[in-house]
């Protein structure tokens, strides 16, 4: 790309129209230092794209409500041998959500799940994407909240709307009946159409109990797995291995 075609798109970018149609004349009038005008207003616009990219990002971080900002650099890939860099890293380009398909991370307490969920979220708002995070928790009392005042379908289309919506932590807690229907409805009005990214420390044989009722959660499982990525993690926790160091190095 030219300079001159960079400084037009940045114009663009920047949604200054009138700069851009007066840029041919201004420059005609200046022909002895264009080349030079060209690259100081690139150079100065450019500021001002990052800056606008930087708020841009900030204000969807701050709606997504992870609950920690940590990043894919912030993860120490050699502690766990069962998670796979190469693999993470092809998630990190983020196709799953132009794909439109789910991220499943299974795996016990401590392992990283959290954390590799909240860092593609980040790396998606970056992007420009929506993403909202919530605990399956938060999630199930919000929905039974709206269905009891009669608002349930806003609230669906509430959550239905985001391009990666993170569901943390399916299984840690029991699910009555009607949260179970409600979560069904809105991984229904997401497949096919946006990325969701699970963490659940039960394996899927074991989502009837979570949700209490086999056909239910196989349902469910069908819509979530279709299209989807599994990353299954095993090996310890990496809090209690922090903890022990810290605990050894106070005492
Ligand atoms: N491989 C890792 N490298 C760096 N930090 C890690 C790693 N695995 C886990 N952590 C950190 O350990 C804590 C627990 O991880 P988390 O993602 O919450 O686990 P999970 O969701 O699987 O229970 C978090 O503070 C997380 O940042
Ligand atoms: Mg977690």
């Amino acid at each position: 790309m030219t300079k001159y075609s960079q400084l037009i798109k940045t114009l663009e970018e920047l949604d200054l129209l009138k700069t851009k149609s007066y840029l041919p004349e201004f420059l005609d009038k200046n022909k002895k230092n264009s080349d030079f005008l060209i690259s100081s207003l690139e150079y100065i616009l450019s500021l001002e794209v990052e800056d606008k990219k930087r708020r841009i990002s900030e204000n969807l971080i701050r709606t997504a409500a992870f609950p920690f900002r940590k990043t894919l650099d912030d993860f120490d890939f050699s502690f766990n041998d069962s998670i796979d860099k190469d693999y993470i890293m092809d998630l990190a380009t983020l196709r799953f959500i132009e794909d439109k398909k789910n991220i499943l991370f299974l795996g016990n307490p401590g392992v990283g799940k959290t954390h590799l969920a909240v860092s593609l979220g980040i790396k998606a708002t970056q992007y420009k994407y929506s993403v909202y995070f919530t605990t399956c928790h938060q999630l199930i009392s919000k929905l039974n909240k709206a269905q009891k005042e009669n608002r349930i379908d806003k609230q669906l289309q509430h959550f239905a709307q985001y391009k990666v919506l993170i569901i943390d932590e399916i299984g840690y807690l029991p699910i009555d009946r009607q949260g179970a229907n409600l979560f069904f409805q809105l991984i229904s009005k997401r497949y096919g159409k946006k990325s969701t990214i699970i963490t659940t420390n039960m394996t899927f044989g074991a989502w009837g109990d979570v949700f209490n009722d086999n056909i239910l959660a196989s349902a469910i499982l069908d819509r979530l797995l279709d299209q989807a990525y599994v990353v299954k993690i095993v090996g310890e926790s990496y809090r209690t291995k922090y903890l022990a160091v810290n605990k050894k190095s106070a005492g």
